[in-house]
């Protein structure tokens, strides 16, 4: 039988998933609260967000609604989008808390969402192997598809108009580290 500490960890024989060791490595983690999931009302989720070194990323003056931009995050060779969406999204940033960014791999397969921005819906998809999407309004959560995991969302903080990445939420697919 598992033992746990009185916090609830882990101090002997507990199995820990492959996804949480590889989100575990290579950076500081903390805890946040999502909202806006459907089925979960007024109620907020836990979620582990990798911290990584903050970086700006842009300027909020130089968004257009509906028109993505892509800014490598947290290394170099991961590119993500950020987009304005024209309507409150968990996880946003500005006044009308619309901005936010996501890591644009699908979680399936890896099939590539950069170009699949659908503005009517604001969701990623359809992603052009398996037909799975992402509703970036909801913290990326897939709404139909293969895809069982969200996709992983950039942690984002606003100063003055300057934009800035400061973690992400999941693990980049086909990683084992976000860095
Ligand atoms: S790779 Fe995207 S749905 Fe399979």
């Amino acid at each position: 039988m598992d033992k746990e500490n009185k916090n609830g960890e882990c101090l002997s024989s507990c199995v820990t998933t492959r996804r949480q060791f590889l989100f575990m490595s290579g950076a500081a983690t903390a805890t946040v609260f999502l909202s806006g999931i459907p089925g979960f009302g007024a109620a907020r989720v836990e979620a582990v967000v990798a911290k990584y070194p903050k970086q700006k990323i842009g300027k909020l003056s130089a968004l257009k609604q509906d028109m993505p931009v892509t800014f490598a995050y947290p290394s170099k060779d991961i590119k993500n989008i950020l987009v304005k969406l024209g309507v409150p999204a968990g996880g946003g940033i500005g006044s009308n808390k619309d901005v936010v960014a996501f890591n644009p791999v699908c979680t399936h397969m890896g099939g590539n969402l950069e170009k699949a921005y659908n503005a009517e819906h604001k969701i990623l998809g359809q992603c052009p192997l398996h037909l799975s999407t992402f509703d970036l309004t909801r913290h990326g959560i897939i709404i139909s598809g293969h895809a069982t995991e969200s996709l992983p969302q950039i942690e984002l903080e606003l100063e003055g108009d300057d934009i800035y990445a400061t973690g992400v939420i999941g693990l980049v697919y086909g990683r084992n580290s976000n860095i």
